[in-house]
């Protein structure tokens, strides 16, 4: 089975439109083993069913989840395309030459096809950087490059700071419920022959919504006989320069991922979807909001602004410099808030996800200004 393709950032490479993620396979933040034979199932199950872009990272269960993707590869390397991810505490020359020797040993292979920076790092000149990475490209260990997380600004940034190759592709995230980047992002990929890369396209498991556009987009799904999740894919990568990279651990998921780029949305339905998940961001001010919460895969956050000043839980970058940043234009996308059912009253949000964004906010406008946030429903 073959899934349709696209030409790798206006190159000659193709690539299928949907692909594999992996994060959580082997572990979020550092390892985890029990379930490894599973994963590994999971993606060569995928791969035989012609999803063939895998896209993992160095910081996924703390390189384990590079081991995985390198054992599931054995035999069928040359028919898989890896893109991975240097840390953001690795983009020094040094330490980026030796993230990326160490991602080839896990994989199991003697070059990356995509070697993307995960999040932005102010400290570090992305001069620097991007020299080191095209150093790597003429050695033949990488062979295109990418940025994730990265503002337009910083992209713009990125691209003008590479000399001898261009770059490929922009991951990003982007779902029906978080559609920040068709602002700005996307449309500079599209202009400039970039790839976006559509991270979370299923936004983590929720796609198609919890209220009355869940129904209709129930009822488009079964016009064509295909699932939601079929359908926001499909939707997604029907923008000319997306393909998106869905996590399926279930062996249903894997067969609809591999078969939602199979048919085509009328311009109506298309145009009726974006317009039934137009959810705009709202400013909220922050001292409505309760950050005691701790994120997913037991993410640490920091209660106060004092503690997120002083970061000793040593985020790189850390809140004051993300604040810097923002001051000068790198907004990158909402945060993500519940209604709170604090019974004080003080607080009418959680925040759960975003929280050093959160805090860097915060610093940037001393406390004072409302912050963009797109609101899930409470429970
Ligand atoms: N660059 C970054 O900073 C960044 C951040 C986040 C993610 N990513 C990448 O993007 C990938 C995907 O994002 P994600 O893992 O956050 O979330 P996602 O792909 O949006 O959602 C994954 C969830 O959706 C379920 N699922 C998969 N296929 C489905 C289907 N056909 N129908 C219904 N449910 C389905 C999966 O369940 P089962 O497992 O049970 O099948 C899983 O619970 C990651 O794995 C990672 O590679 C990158």
């Amino acid at each position: 089975m073959t899934v349709r393709c696209k030409k790798l950032g206006g190159g000659t490479t193709e690539v299928p439109v949907v692909g594999q993620g992996t994060m959580g396979m082997g572990g979020y933040l550092s390892a985890e083993a029990e379930n490894d034979r599973r994963f590994i199932d999971a993606l060569r199950s995928g791969i035989d069913l012609g999803m063939t872009f895998i896209d993992t990272a160095e910081g996924y269960g703390g390189g384990h989840c590079e081991e995985l993707v390198g054992r599931a590869l054995r035999g069928v390397r040359d028919k898989v395309f890896i893109a991975t991810k240097v840390s953001p505490e690795n983009l020094s020359e040094q330490s980026l030459v030796r993230a990326a020797e160490k991602s080839l040993k896990r994989l199991q292979t003697d070059h990356i096809d995509l070697y993307q920076i995960h999040w932005p790092n102010p400290a570090i000149p992305i001069c620097e950087t991007m020299n080191a990475l095209e150093r790597l490209v003429a050695e033949g260990k990488v062979i295109n490059i990418g940025v994730s997380n990265f503002s337009l600004r910083e992209i713009r940034k990125a691209v003008g700071a590479l000399s001898s190759t261009s770059m490929a592709a922009v991951q990003v995230e982007y779902n029906l419920f978080d559609r920040s980047i068709e602002k700005d992002i996307l449309p500079f990929c599209e202009k400039e022959g970039l790839t976006t890369i559509a991270y979370s396209p299923l936004d983590q498991g929720r796609a198609g919504g919890a209220g009355d556009e869940a129904g209709e987009l129930e009822s488009i799904a079964a016009k064509y006989g295909k699932t939601k999740a079929q359908i926001t894919l499909n939707w997604l990568v029907s923008h000319p320069s997306v393909i998106a990279i869905p996590k399926a651990t279930t062996r249903r998921h894997i067969r609809e991922n591999a078969e939602a780029a199979d048919f085509e949305l009328s311009d109506e339905d298309f145009s009726r979807i974006a317009l039934l998940f137009a959810c705009e961001p709202v400013a909220i001010p922050v001292d409505r909001i309760r950050v005691s919460r701790e994120g997913e895969g037991n993410r640490r956050v920091y209660q106060t602004v004092s503690d997120a000043v002083e970061n000793a839980l040593k985020f790189v970058p850390s809140p004051v410099e993300l604040a810097q940043s923002l001051t000068e234009g790198d907004f990158l996308k909402p945060v993500r808030l519940i209604p709170t059912t604090d019974p004080s009253g003080r607080y009418h949000y959680d925040l759960i996800e975003g929280r050093v964004r959160y805090w860097a906010w915060v610093i940037a406008h001393n406390g004072k200004a409302s912050i963009p946030a797109l609101i899930r429903p409470g429970k």
